[in-house]
């Protein structure tokens, strides 16, 4: 049998690329030249601008080759633009790039029930040469693709978690925005996380360090002895569209009743499930999370899952697969 696709880059024959000079965005097109040249003083080398997206292309048991709501991607984009003072991409024109490139790489999206997809990465850069702190005059986008597998361990293999002494976001940062700045804010974590054993980093509300946050790469969810969906509200968060997705199946195909509100750090041990959602993550299970000298453990059954959040999963991803129709708009066809 082949070996499970890890996620990880793996170059394919093509991208796109759109350049913004004197006030305008270039008519995109696709390339197959995976480099970008750059003057040294560019403002993403300099100072960090550039904001990205994530989002997979996979196929469908009819075969259909579908993503899922490109539409919040690219919504999310234009707000993570505006906040980095970077020109948006138009939400059409970002859907229709996507479309291009998965496309134009349609051989290596994974097959049906393979586990795997194909990962678009949507980025930013400002690459105008600057000394002084300001904004780029001169942008590129792109969007590549990748094929990968599960973000953490194949087969699922419930996740140890710590709170972080480190922080993430500030109140009124960029935690809400999907800009680069914020993961290079967690690469010392990540890497101090998993020499000490742990699989990721919990981030606290930096204003208070009381309140549960998210991790390095995706939102977080709970669910309590009575059957209730608890997931994190803040600002300081990134939306994640798994997360939102997740909600509203929680509430309209479960009736669950959810809860998106703050979180005490010293709730945790009421939780009996914990999971980590987001594109990359789907729902990956949480086993245990380490807070200064204690372990609180969740339920996982022999599958790694809580049961409750193996529901969801088992739903979220029936309905990313078109098994059982889910709202409309979620499922979108790339012809
Ligand atoms: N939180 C962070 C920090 C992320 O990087 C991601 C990944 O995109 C998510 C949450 C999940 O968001 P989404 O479900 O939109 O992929
Ligand atoms: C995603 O889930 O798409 C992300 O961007 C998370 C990233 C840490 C890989």
């Amino acid at each position: 049998m082949d070996k499970p696709l890890k996620f990880a880059y793996s170059k394919t024959p093509y991208r796109y690329v759109s350049y913004f000079k004197d006030g305008k965005w270039s008519k995109g097109e696709l390339t197959t030249n995976d480099t970008i040249t750059l003057s040294e003083s560019a403002c993403v080398l300099q100072y960090a601008q550039t904001c990205f997206e994530g989002l997979k292309a996979y196929k469908t048991k009819e075969g259909k080759i579908v993503c899922f709501r490109p539409d919040l991607n690219a919504e999310r984009m234009i707000s993570s633009c505006e906040r980095m003072k970077m020109p948006p991409i138009d939400k059409e024109e970002f859907i229709k790039a996507c479309m291009k490139v998965i496309k134009a790489n349609e051989n290596y999206i994974p097959e049906f029930g393979s586990g795997g997809s194909l990962y678009l990465r949507p980025f930013m850069i400002g690459t105008t040469p600057v000394l002084g702190v300001k904004p780029s005059l001169e942008f590129e986008f792109r969007i590549f693709a990748s094929p990968v597998g599960a973000y953490f361990s194949t087969p699922v293999k419930p996740l140890n978690l710590r709170i972080c002494d480190l922080d993430r976001a500030a109140p009124n940062g960029t935690g809400g925005i999907k800009a680069g700045l914020n993961y290079a804010m967690s690469l010392y974590a990540i890497v101090d996380a998993h020499e000490k054993g742990f699989d990721e980093n919990v981030y606290l509300d930096s204003a208070s360090r009381t309140y549960i946050e998210e991790t390095g790469g995706a939102n977080i969810l709970f669910v309590t002895k009575d059957n209730k969906l608890v997931t994190p509200s803040s600002p300081s968060i990134l939306p994640s569209i798994t997360r939102r997705s997740i909600v509203q199946i929680a509430r309209d195909y479960l009736h669950m009743e959810v809860e998106e509100r703050r979180i005490h750090v010293d709730e945790l041990e009421n939780f009996v499930e914990c999971g980590l959602c987001g594109t990359a993550a789907v729902i990956s299970p949480v086993k245990t999370i380490y807070n200064q000298g204690k372990t609180i453990s969740f339920e996982v059954n022999e599958n790694g899952f809580g049961n409750v959040l193996e529901k969801l999963r088992h739903l979220l991803m029936d309905i990313q697969q078109e098994n059982i129709e889910g709202p409309s708009g979620w499922v979108f066809e790339i012809k």
